[in-house]
Parts: structure tokens; sequence; C-alpha cells
């Protein structure tokens, strides 16, 4: 199935959760946050038939997100379901409740994990994301490990004078637990209140404070990273969304928490599924729904905040508070 810009439909990004246990000065830099009502959520039961009817029309590999995916407490369940329907599973997390619940999540089928970690410093962990657990969070990579997962990831936002010191750190700590770090460009994403031009690091500056390391795969196919190996022979990601978008291959489809599905980061306006299923919708009626959805896609939003002369936060705060499916935290990262 293709978009109208002849895109595959290949992965789906599932989020579970709108509610975060951290707040990501790039991601949730506010105090309040309105969040979607708890009746709104989709059941484990709505999940699945969601996930069914994307793996259906040919999604191959399915991205659990949140917010942070953790805080659900069906979350082993959730991960049994959607591996049984034949898709890769895999989850974005934040770490810090991870360490305690990876043997059960291995066992529920989840095939592989990507942490985030922005710095390896307590007072910068503190500032940037408001947390006191980075051991935890390095107790999870390495829980992680043990627990047998492979093909583990480390996505770290690199912001400039926060962190942009650390990154050889960061290749250390990823070497060290087995894992690839890859280093993300600070987007102006909804929910990126405080988003501005000067804070982004951009792709050149990241690649040349690696040594300027070598080109990995000539073509990295519908993936937001591009990979470089490093003197040392380690592989690093550069995930460059702000300066050099990856639109042109994106396969990615989103649904909230709540059962509205996204065709881009940067849309607008999504579709609601949730209704419709709780009015008795059939799984054809699903499926006929996201095949509408998918086949007049057309957007191409980080491209299109590319082409702008002058960028600043994408939406303002009002906007936000009205409508929390416009942030980075609910459409699952
Ligand atoms: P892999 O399958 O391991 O390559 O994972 P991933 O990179 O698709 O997922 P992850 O959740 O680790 O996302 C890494 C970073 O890339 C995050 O900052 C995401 O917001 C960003 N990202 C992922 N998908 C998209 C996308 O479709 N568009 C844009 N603009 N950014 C994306
Ligand atoms: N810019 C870049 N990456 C972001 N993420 C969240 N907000 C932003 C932003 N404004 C990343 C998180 C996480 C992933 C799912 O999305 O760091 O790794
Ligand atoms: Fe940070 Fe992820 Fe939580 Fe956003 S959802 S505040 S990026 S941990
Ligand atoms: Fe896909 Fe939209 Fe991201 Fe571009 S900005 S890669 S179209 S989700």
């Amino acid at each position: 199935m293709l978009d109208r810009r002849g895109r595959p439909l290949g992965t789906l990004r599932l989020s579970v959760t709108d509610r975060c246990n951290l707040r990501c000065v790039y991601c949730m830099p506010e105090d309040e946050y309105a969040w979607l009502p708890d009746e709104s959520i989709l059941s484990v039961a709505e999940i699945e038939r969601v996930a069914r009817a994307f793996v259906s029309v040919g999604v191959r590999e399915i991205r659990i997100t949140g917010g942070e995916p953790l805080l659900r407490a069906e979350l082993e369940t959730i991960v049994a379901r959607v591996a049984g329907l034949g898709a890769e599973v895999a989850l974005t997390t934040n770490g810090v409740l991870f360490a305690r619940r990876a043997e059960g999540l291995a066992r529920a089928g989840l095939s592989r994990v990507t942490f985030s970690v922005d710095t390896l410093r307590a007072e910068r962990a503190l500032a940037l994301s408001r947390t006191t657990r980075l051991g935890d969070v390095i107790e999870g990579l390495r829980a992680a490990r043990a627990a047998g997962f492979s093909r583990t990831k480390i996505n770290a936002v690199v912001m400039r004078g926060k962190n942009d010191d650390e990154l050889l750190d960061l290749v250390a700590l990823a070497r060290e637990h087995g894992a690839e770090v890859r280093f993300i460009e600070y987007m102006d994403v909804g929910g990126a209140t405080r988003w501005s031009a000067g804070d982004v690091v951009p792709k050149s500056e990241i690649l040349a404070a690696l040594g300027s390391p070598e080109p990995v795969d000539a073509d990295r196919g519908a993936s937001p990273a591009a990979r470089y190996r490093l003197r040392d022979g380690t592989v690093v990601g550069v995930i460059a969304s702000t300066t050099a978008p990856f639109c042109a291959d994106c396969d990615r489809a989103r649904v909230t928490a709540d059962g509205v599905l996204f065709g881009c980061l940067y849309a607008e306006r999504g579709v609601d599924l949730r209704g419709p299923i709780r009015a008795g919708a059939s799984d054809g009626g699903l499926v006929d729904m996201i095949s509408a959805t998918w086949t007049a896609r057309d957007d191409r939003g980080a491209e299109t905040r590319a082409s702008l002369g002058h960028r600043e936060a994408l939406i303002p705060l009002s906007r936000l508070k009205a409508d929390p499916h416009r942030e980075m935290h609910t459409r699952g990262g």
C-alpha cells in the first residue's frame, strides 16, 4: 500500500500512554500538561485490534512508544498480543523503570529496546530531564543485555551548550553496554516550546566532533538514522531530522494512546479510530479507514519545516493545551 508520494506503510509507532515520569526540556518543558482522559485510552483488546489491522495492510515493525510506555501496567500483555500478530515489536523508553521488567518483556516477545540517554552527569540529568534516576537507566541498559536483547540503541538529543561536549562519553556508554548510540538533532516538533534554531547542533557539527567518521550504509532504507563508523570501528547513528530530513523514505504511521492515527510527526490533523471502534466498526471497516488515510497521505512535515527561512517553536503553548494531540509525548516521538 503506497501513499501519494509512493511511500509504503512499513512501521507503526504505537503509543500506549501519554504520561511520562520525566520532563525532558526538548519534549515536556512545561510545569503542567493537559492529559488524554483515562476513558479515552485504548484498552489492551482495542490496541490489539488496531495492531492487527495495521499488520494486515503490511506493517512489519511495531514500535511501542509513550510518553513512557513502562508506565502502562499492562505493557507485557500488550507486547505479547502484538508480537502474536507476527510483527517485530520494539520499545522506545527512557529506561528509568526498565530493569525490573526486562526479563518479562523479553518473555513476552519484545525484540528490541531503544533507551533515551542524553547525559552521563547527574546534575545535567536533573537539568535536562528533571530526573535523579540516571543510575536506574544504566541498570536498565545492563538488564537489557542480561535478558538477551540485542541491537539495543541509545538515543541522545544533542543540545548546544547543554550536552554537546559528551558525545564521546555517550559513545563509550553504548560500547560498554553492547548498544548503538544515535545522536539526534533537536527538532522543532509540537511540545518543544523552548526550541530555537541556535540550540540545534547540526549533523555536520556532530560528525566533526566524532572525528569525521565514514558512512556505513549506502542505502539506509526507511530508517531515520544515517550510520557512521568511527576510527576504532564503533558504529554510531545520526538522526538529522532538522537539517537533513528523511521524509522521502518515511514509512511510519503513528497511533496515539487514545487511538488517533497520524501520517506525520508534524501533521495538524489525525483520524480518530477509537470512535468507530467503540461504535462497533468491523475489522474490515478499520482496515478501510487505515488504507484510505495512508493512500491519501502527502505529508513531509520535517522537509516543509526545513524549507522555511525563519523557524521558531512550531505550536504556541495555548494551542497545545487546547489539544494535546500535537504534543511530541502524545504522538510517541
Ligand atoms: P529504529 O527502528 O531503531 O531505527 O528506531 P527509530 O529511530 O525509528 O525510533 P526511535 O523511537 O528510537 O526514534 C529516534 C528518533 O528519531 C526520535 O527523536 C524520533 O522522534 C525520531 N523519529 C523517528 N521516526 C521519525 C519520523 O518519522 N520523523 C521524524 N521527523 N523523526 C522521527
Ligand atoms: N527533538 C529531538 N528528539 C526528540 N525526542 C523527543 N523530543 C524531541 C525533540 N524535540 C526524542 C526522545 C526519544 C525519542 C522517542 O524522541 O529523545 O529518544
Ligand atoms: Fe523525555 Fe520521552 Fe518523556 Fe518526552 S516522552 S519527556 S522525551 S522521556
Ligand atoms: Fe515522516 Fe513526517 Fe517525520 Fe517526515 S516529518 S520523516 S513525513 S513523520
